[in-house]
């Protein structure tokens, strides 16, 4: 019997569209396309939308530094995200973007709703405002020192060395980011949401959306604290949408990024009659809508926008899951480290299906951290899907191709082998639907184990050396092929690709999960042809080079590092440290730190990548004398190679301090 089709729609986070997509953003994305596309493989009809997250004052202040306009500056990058997440296999139905006509009319029809109904009021309140840039700055363009423990430079909304929260007011000597001036406080009126009147229908929909217990906690916390009341408004200059009835007041970006993911769902349903938006956003019956969020966007999505839906009478999530945060090797993502990986860099190198997999053998429905460490990346991706998946179609394939023209057996060597995979279809399933997708991974690869176990055993290449066993090979590797066909159904939603592949092999049209049940016999396939080769440790020391923006500057490294171990006198002198010239100094197109030295080393000219940009003005530089490592292996990095570094001292940021030589000191002079 097959389940009723259900009527889901699923989004996506929406990327801001200002940054390259990372390894990090790629945990929600492929975590959210394995589920929409299970979904489909079940028969259900499922929409997965995303879009643009176009508005805001980091976009309108990147736009104005790149001298374009706002709309310039998001098409760009949502176009390259958009191509990224595309070669990654994240297959939406819609992609779109909240600086769109849909998003306009739906933000203007659920505002008029909430103001209709009581929800919204204004109030005077006083802020950062930067009178040279002459705006308002938000919290995180004002910087200053801590006022509990002291810290320099910290952002206008929390420390991230003590962890206090504080507006930017509270901080001491702040300053804005944009001018480098002492902001005033100026008074303006503001546009307030009453969160506070949902507290009942809130607990309500926690219930009914039987959040996951991460979240749960994280609202029980939000209530107890009490809710409070949310500014939706910006004053101009903003990159946003006026509020209707005002000359210079902008909706705030969060209230118009939630209903971007409905705006894009209306964008498809215009061009797709079968598809009814009222169906599923204004009573929602018989529909089901989920979000796929990071956990740092919970209270966006768990108070402000279920609180918005059901003030402007429209329905409120069924659920909203939440992912944890991506390291790499166990650490934050870091540039200095080169393991602050963009999705294009790793594409240059690798397999996305390798992403896919070791993401799923590792994600749960819950919020925790996870961590991909490259070591096991590799051993993971090399022993479970090429030593172990691929592995049973390569040694069964050529059999069948060679021996029996291609095509497979009229009967299985081994039903009940076959009816105890096709058996743990529901077992699959329902781990994929709870996000249970390391479960999921882990029952795949103990069949993939006992297919394997199973070869083995009948050891199909020393049959085929005797013709009065010929007929035995072809059961048994039609018994194989079969097995892996079952195992490639259920990863399907993960490897889309590799199933693609594995299902021209067996030439079949399309596959859903019910195709797993039935063995195909006396069926011809084609040859085989490599499916996937093994991850190489010199792919991902590749990539690492090329995330490392610089090798100059030790951010990471303390001064007095007292694991730093002693050199001799000889070890020392194999380094040709050099006086150098800097004849110019220029900024890098698309490299945040860097710049670019060409050097006079008295018997010629050098050109050296440093990571001294926020410490030094470029023109500032011609002409000082520094010292160069000479003979550093030259060093291949994504704007060019450099040849050679030079020295500088501390901490990073503005503390960088070029280590110099006294007046008199001429290019070309050994340093010893
Ligand atoms: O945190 C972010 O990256 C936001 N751009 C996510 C927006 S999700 C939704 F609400 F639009
Ligand atoms: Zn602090």
């Amino acid at each position: 019997m097959t389940a009723p089709q259900r009527k889901i729609f699923v989004s996506s986070a929406l990327p801001y569209a200002n940054g390259a997509i990372h390894m990090g953003h790629l945990v929600e994305y492929l975590q959210s396309d394995i589920w929409s596309r299970f979904q489909k493989l079940r028969g259900h009809r499922c929409t997965y939308v995303c879009a643009a997250d176009a508005h805001g004052t980091p976009i309108m202040v990147k736009a104005r530094e790149e001298k374009i306009t706002p709309e310039q500056l998001v098409s760009r990058v949502s176009k390259e995200q958009l191509e990224d997440l595309r070669a990654f296999g994240v297959a939406f139905d819609n992609f779109h973007s909240t600086h769109s006509a849909e998003n306009e009319e739906l933000v203007g029809r659920i505002y008029t709703a909430l103001r209709e109904a009581g929800h919204i009021y204004t109030k005077s309140i006083e802020q950062a405002f930067d009178e040279k840039e002459k705006m308002f700055l938000p919290d995180r363009f004002v910087r200053g020192t801590c006022p509990r423990c002291k810290s320099e430079d910290q952002y206008g909304d929390a420390c991230e060395v003590c962890g206090a929260t504080y507006t930017p007011h509270d901080l001491i000597a702040p300053v804005s980011v944009l001018s480098g001036t002492t902001p005033v406080w100026r008074k303006s009126e503001h546009y307030f949401f009453r969160l506070s009147a949902f507290g009942t229908q809130l607990r309500q929909w926690m219930t009914r959306a039987s959040l996951h217990q991460n979240i749960t906690s994280k609202l029980e916390e939000w209530f107890e604290a009490g809710l409070q009341d949310w500014d939706i408004s910006r004053d101009a200059p903003y990159f946003g949408f006026l509020i209707p009835g005002t000359k210079d007041k902008y909706f705030y970006v969060w209230l118009d990024a939630p209903i971007g993911y409905l705006a894009s769902f209306l964008h498809l349903c215009r061009q797709r009659p079968d598809l009814d938006f009222d169906e599923y956003w204004a009573s929602g019956a018989n529909t089901e809508a989920y979000h796929f969020i990071g956990k740092d966007i919970v209270y966006f999505h768990t108070l402000f926008w279920p609180a918005v839906l059901a003030g402007s009478g429209l329905r409120q999530p069924t659920s909203v899951f939440a992912h944890g945060f991506l390291t790499i090797n166990g650490k934050k993502m870091s540039k200095s480290r080169g393991t602050f990986i963009n999705a294009r860099t790793y594409l240059r190198h690798l397999d996305p299906n390798y992403l896919r997999y070791y993401y799923a053998a590792k994600l749960g429905p819950g919020m925790d951290d996870i961590d991909l460490s490259l070591d096991d990346f590799a051993a993971r991706v090399n022993a479970d899907l090429v030593g172990k998946l691929v592995n049973i179609a390569s040694r069964c394939a050529g059999f069948i191709s060679r021996n029996f023209s291609g095509r497979m057996s009229a009967t299985l060597d081994d039903q009940d082998l076959f009816d105890r995979f096709a058996g743990a279809s529901e077992q699959i399933a329902a781990h994929y639907e709870e996000r249970e997708y390391s479960k999921a991974m882990r029952v795949i690869m103990s069949l993939a184990d006992e297919a394997n176990r199973y070869i083995e055993q009948k050891k199909p290449w020393l049959l085929a050396r005797d013709p009065a066993q010929l007929a035995d090979v072809q059961t048994i590797c039609t018994q194989g092929l079969n097995l892996f066909r079952t195992l490639m159904i259920y990863l399907s939603p993960v490897l889309p690709s590799l199933a693609e592949k594995s299902r021209a092999l067996f030439r079949e049209k399309a596959w859903t999960w019910q195709s797993a049940a039935e063995p195909l016999l006396n069926h011809a396939i084609n040859d085989y042809e490599p499916l996937l080769v093994r991850v190489e440790p010199a792919q991902l020391e590749r990539i690492i080079e090329e995330s490392r923006e610089s090798t100059n500057v030790p951010i990471d490294v303390p001064a007095n590092n007292p694991e730093t171990p002693q050199i001799s006198i000889d070890e020392f002198s194999r380094i040709d440290l050099r006086v150098a010239k800097i004849l110019k100094a220029e900024a890098v197109e698309g490299a945040d730190k860097l710049l670019q030295l060409t050097l006079d080393i008295g018997d010629g000219t050098r050109k050296v990548f440093a990571g001294i940009k926020s410490a030094y003005e470029p023109s500032a530089l011609t002409g000082r004398f520094v010292v160069l490592v000479a003979n550093l292996e030259p060093r291949k990095m994504r704007f060019g190679t450099s040849e050679g570094m030079v020295l500088a001292a501390g901490p990073g940021g503005k503390d960088i301090f070029l280590v110099s030589p006294d007046s008199g000191a001429q290019a070309g002079m050994r340093v010893k």
